[in-house]
């Protein structure tokens, strides 16, 4: 079979994608592969970016990278597949924007929970079937594609309203998952304290430690530093929440004392199950979700580690009262960075 590895590097402007660029009079494999410009844009834990695609004839086949594993911090490779779930939706959803209609196979080779470890299957495998004129509520999502960040910042304290969290665990259940909603007082301060335990435990581990310092020398090399835009995150995107934060709070600054509870609202994205396949849905169902929150205004950052510390999924999935818990994220809005000058209006400036 034909194959032909799409070669994969930095690039400092991947955010100025521009949909212009799109020609549908090109082949199925060029307008798949113009439609990896939008994959690339998805979160990862540690900014590891840890996929790979590959073209095969007309179809696509996405990979998890596995040079780019964190085996400390994330132990079972899920943060790793998740985020490849994430790029693996906005694939589909650039394609549906751009009236194609994506055919998906999710793990093709394998057996419904078959362990992934060490094997080099395709995650997904993405094939173009027909075309289709693409639904508003999906080119809403595809225009926050590029508009979502991490935000590490404090968010503005406003409660969310109730219709806009339906809608967000309308679009988990679209994908096979579920979100989960802690805002109560009581509820976050117990996150509070599970995330700030997990963390701990992590930060005193030596071979995390040394982990994430091998892994930020490898992205200082790789990676030039980031453009203004992308100020929340740390010199070479690679390392974005201060894990000290939760220990020293002045790691992060006055304005997040604590993370958890100055959020307006902590969601956990969560799935029926724990297999490859669910972390993969899971992966989708979270970016689906960030990104319908992003379209409407509202900012995310996730924290990973009480779900890879076995012990702390667990206090999560009782806080829920439902299992498989895949991680935690903050959801908020933000102030605006600088208040608007006062102008005239253009009607009182104009003559006649
Ligand atoms: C599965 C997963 C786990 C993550 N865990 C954390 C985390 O524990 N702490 C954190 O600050 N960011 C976490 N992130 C966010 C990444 O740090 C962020 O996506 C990455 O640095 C790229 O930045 P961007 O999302 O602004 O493009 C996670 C993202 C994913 C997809």
């Amino acid at each position: 079979m034909d194959t032909v590895p799409i070669p994969f590097r930095f690039d400092a402007d991947a955010w100025s994608v521009d949909e212009r660029g799109f020609s549908a009079a090109r082949s199925n494999a060029e307008r798949l592969q113009f439609c990896l410009n939008y994959a690339v844009l998805a979160p990862s834990c540690f900014n590891t970016q840890p996929w790979f695609f590959r073209l095969t004839g007309a179809a696509l086949e996405l990979f998890a990278d596995r040079t780019r594993r964190l085996p400390v911090a994330d132990p079972d490779g899920r943060a790793l597949v998740l985020a490849c779930g994430a790029a693996l939706f906005n694939l589909r959803c650039a394609l549906r924007y751009f009236g194609l209609q994506p055919k998906v196979t999710l793990l093709p080779w394998l057996k419904e929970g078959d362990p992934l470890s060490g094997s080099e299957v395709p995650l997904a495998r993405v094939e173009l079937d027909g075309e289709a004129a693409c639904p508003a509520s999906e080119r809403v999502l595809f225009q926050a594609i590029r508009r979502r960040r991490t935000y590490l910042g404090a968010f503005d304290p406003a409660p969310i309203s109730q219709s806009l969290v339906d809608a967000m665990q309308e679009q988990a259940r679209h994908e096979a998952a579920w979100l989960g909603i802690l805002e109560d007082r009581e509820a976050k301060a117990e996150v509070s304290r599970i995330v700030a335990e997990a963390d701990r435990v992590q930060l005193t581990q030596r071979k995390f430690r040394m982990e994430l310092a091998r892994w930020c020398q490898r992205g200082a090399k790789l990676a030039p530093a980031m453009t203004p835009g992308a100020l929340q995150l740390g010199p070479h995107g690679e390392f974005v929440m201060p894990f000290g934060a939760f220990l020293d709070p002045a790691l992060a600054g006055d304005e997040l004392a604590d993370p958890v509870e100055s959020t307006p609202l902590i969601g956990v994205l969560g799935a029926d199950g724990d297999t490859p396949l669910d972390w993969l849905r899971s992966g989708q169902a979270l970016q689906r979700t960030v990104l319908w929150a992003r379209a409407a205004g509202v900012w995310a950052s996730f924290l990973n580690p009480p779900i890879a510390r076995p012990e702390s999924r667990i206090q999560v999935a009782h806080l829920l009262d439902r299992n498989y818990p895949m991680l935690l994220v903050r959801f908020g809005r933000i102030p605006p960075p600088a208040p608007s000058r006062a102008l005239r209006a253009a009607r009182y400036v104009v003559g006649h």
